[in-house]
């Protein structure tokens, strides 16, 4: 076989393709592996929209191609959404893109602004796809460094003129995968201007932007004041309407950005499955905020119940107000081997920190995406396993 091509060679395989390998061969040897590691809801979407699924696939005319952009009354949905939802206005021909779910374009953006010499700006614990769309890409990364004194917000403008003034992107994520972070629009408008005044294009993925907790509502950084001028923001039905495998987002904001990240798209995929669409545009259009408010308390109190376990299983935790994790600091300050330890021994898999970058190693994140059933009993058999626990072997 000829040798892959050379961007290979930084990219490693993604992180939890490897864990999910590992869990799955212990399952095979018949071990009952409880799974607090992935970050996909465990609840079904509302039912209008699986039936408007089904109906839409019955029809004879709904199987052929549909459109590089999403077809019209999909991106109009958004856009009606945005405008409820947060008070935004967006063109739905010109500021709006359906995506293949936000991973997608999240990759896409980067192979879009970054090549060689070009550079993103990136949270030290983030989400991997923004730094592994910019090696990818055969870009740079510039790491913003976090911490739990700052709440694990960064502060942009600690970053120097020079290393902002040849950075194309900023990546932001509120309520954020791992940290549980929140952003105020003070934040927002803080990074819009300081973006406006670099000449950067300040992108912001927002999938648990519907997943809050204790009253709280999060905002979209369209809200801020001339966000448009130098902002797009990664809308996902994964967490929103419990539709991970679904693979629907969209990319909402500057127009040029939004034509830019068309003009790899389209030359890499041919839009998604029309009847994903037409429920996607059900989803949007008729669900209560009474039942996005019903599964984030289903949440709430899978967060509650974990929280008050940490002190006996060696971890701690702030009490997030979003997203779909715990991200617990380790006792002993080595996640990794919490992770490699529990799994071994108590069969319960976790997200090491460490797989959202350098800033992660002393965390481990847990995920709200399981049966309340499967989590007792993971939290009994951590309570069992920690005071017991073994050094690894090697
Ligand atoms: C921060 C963040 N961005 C993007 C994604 C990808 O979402 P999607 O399912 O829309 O591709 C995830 C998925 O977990 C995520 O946590």
């Amino acid at each position: 076989m000829p040798k892959p091509a050379e961007r290979l060679d930084n990219l490693p395989v993604y992180f939890f393709a490897v864990l999910t390998q590992r869990i799955q061969t212990l399952q095979a040897q018949g071990v009952d592996v409880i799974s607090l590691d992935i970050g996909s809801p465990d609840l079904p979407p509302p039912e209008p929209v699986v039936e408007a699924l089904a109906q839409s696939a019955r029809k004879p005319n709904t199987h052929g191609y549909s459109g590089y952009r999403g077809i019209p009354e999909f991106r109009k949905a958004v856009s009606r959404y945005y405008e409820r939802r947060f008070g935004v206005q967006l063109n739905s021909d010109t500021e709006v893109l359906a995506l293949i779910g936000s991973k997608e374009g999240i990759v896409n953006l980067s192979l879009a602004y970054l090549g060689a010499g070009d550079s993103a700006l990136i949270p030290d614990i983030s989400y991997p796809s923004y730094s592994m769309g910019a090696r990818i890409a055969g870009g740079d990364v510039h790491w913003l460094p976090l911490s739990a004194k700052t709440g694990f917000l960064p502060d942009i403008t600690s970053v120097p003129d020079s290393v902002a003034d040849h950075a194309k992107l900023l990546w932001v994520n509120y309520p954020n995968n791992p940290t549980g972070a929140t952003a105020t629009l003070d934040l927002y408008q803080e990074m819009v201007d300081w973006s406006n005044k670099h000449d950067i294009l300040l992108v912001s993925d927002n999938p648990y932007v519907d997943v809050t907790y204790d009253g709280f509502k999060a905002s979209s950084v369209l809200q801020a004041n001339n966000a448009k001028n130098c902002t797009i923001e990664f809308m996902s039905f994964s967490k929103t309407f419990n539709m991970g495998g679904w693979r629907l987002g969209a990319a909402v904001g500057n127009a040029i950005a939004i034509k830019t990240l068309l003009q790899v798209k389209s030359n890499m995929d041919s839009g998604h499955f029309r009847p994903i669409y037409d429920a996607g545009i059900v989803a949007l259009d008729t669900t209560p905020q009474s039942w996005i408010d019903e599964r984030n308390m289903v949440y709430q109190r899978r967060r509650d119940r974990i929280i008050e376990t940490l002190p006996h299983i060696g971890l701690k935790a702030a009490i997030p107000k979003g997203s779909l994790y715990v991200w617990a600091e380790v006792e002993d300050g080595d996640g990794d081997n919490y992770v490699k330890q529990a799994l071994d021994q108590a069969h319960i898999g976790f997200a090491p920190g460490s797989a959202y970058g350098t800033g992660g190693k002393k965390y481990i994140r847990i995920s709200l995406g399981i049966s309340d059933e499967r989590l007792e009993a993971a939290l009994e058999r951590l309570k069992t396993w920690y005071p017991n626990r073994k050094p690894l072997q090697d």
